[in-house]
């Protein structure tokens, strides 16, 4: 079955918490053995990039060879995605050789026209509407600092019509977390991603609320989070955006409001002075550069789950699990610690 990764969505809940597991059981791995099991053999990884990428790139590379396979980047000169050929050409050529593509797109749309035509499966690796490998990052992040996930407090408070915005909010719903999006009234969320996460939220007990005073959103976070006020692509609303976004900055005065061991997250680029002051982001409370780093375990296991998948295996994995010769404590432990807070 051919399992594209467009939004944290394209995941069940289930799906995701297998992920999140296998990612912390492959952290653990590579930690103690210093190396894995080549749990995707010659496989190959196109990645399509429309802007620029430092931990995107970084991470699929070196996870995909960590994994036995290998990486083949395509920079935003060389294709000319929709301009010096159709999409649907560059899906059809590229999963012609290639057993992942992975793609960072001006437009979801692009994503989404990218998977409707490719034979093998297509990771989002951000768009501008979603970012949902950061994301897996994010939880896998928080769950080992915060040793659970469901009823956690996140805050986010910036840019709510933002890419990493509407993933974490989504993945809050999904898996019981309370998420705040602090946000001007002009950069709130994507109506139809909170529309779709408040459904979510039924179901699972989360809460997704829009806050725009930043002291009341602050109050009780166990983690706050931001992301820079200018994403790729918007350079030309800089200085609108600047003003706009001034009242929003986490500061130590903000921080001070959140729990006393809340982290400070964000995914980089990070602006010191803009969307974060310098004393946050390089304090004690921040956990930016093990946020970072969790890119590649996260995307490592992303990337074997969908293989497996689209490789017709039959305990997705729960097989590559299997294939780990420590995995202290089970999956079975990892996954009630994650959901019983
Ligand atoms: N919202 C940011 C995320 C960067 C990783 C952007 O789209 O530029």
């Amino acid at each position: 079955m051919k399992k594209d990764f467009l939004s944290i969505t394209d995941l069940t809940i289930q799906e995701l918490e297998r992920v999140l597991i296998l990612a912390k059981e492959l952290k653990t791995e590579l930690k103690q053995n210093g190396f894995h099991e080549p749990l995707l053999k010659n496989k190959t990884l196109a990645m399509i990039f429309e802007k620029p990428s430092l931990r995107t790139r970084l991470s699929f590379e070196i996870a995909i060879k960590q994994l036995g396979g290998h990486a083949v980047f395509l920079g935003p000169t060389e294709i000319g995605l929709g301009t010096r050929e159709p999409i649907s050409d560059v899906a059809k050529v590229t999963s012609s050789m290639a057993d992942i593509l992975m793609a960072r797109t001006f437009t979801h749309n692009s994503v989404l026209e990218l998977a409707k035509y490719s034979k093998v499966p297509v990771i989002n690796g951000l768009s501008d509407i979603e970012h949902p490998c950061q994301t897996l990052a994010d939880l896998l992040t928080i769950w080992e600092y915060k040793k659970k996930l469901k009823g956690i407090k996140l805050v986010f408070i910036g840019d709510g019509n933002n890419n990493v915005t509407h993933s974490l909010c989504l993945a809050s719903a999904m898996l019981g977390m309370h998420f705040v999006c602090c946000s001007p009234t002009e950069y709130k969320m994507n109506k139809l991603i909170v529309l779709k996460a408040k459904k979510i939220a039924k179901k699972t007990g989360a809460i997704i609320e829009e806050i725009k005073n930043p002291l009341i959103a602050a109050k009780n976070a166990d983690v706050m989070y931001t992301d820079t006020w200018v994403s790729m692509g918007q350079e030309q609303e800089k200085e609108k955006r600047l003003q706009v976004f001034k009242p929003f900055q986490v500061t130590l005065q903000i921080m001070k409001l959140a729990k006393k061991d809340a982290l400070f997250m964000h995914d980089m680029p990070a602006y010191r002075g803009l969307e974060v002051g310098k004393e946050v982001i390089d304090g004690e409370q921040s956990v930016i550069f093990n946020q970072a780093e969790n890119r590649l375990h996260a995307q490592k296991a992303l990337l074997v789950f969908v293989y497996e998948l689209f490789d017709n295996k039959k305990d997705i994995c729960y097989d590559a699990l299997a294939s780990l010769k420590k995995h202290n404590p089970s999956p079975q432990k990892l996954h009630s610690s994650m959901m019983n807070p």
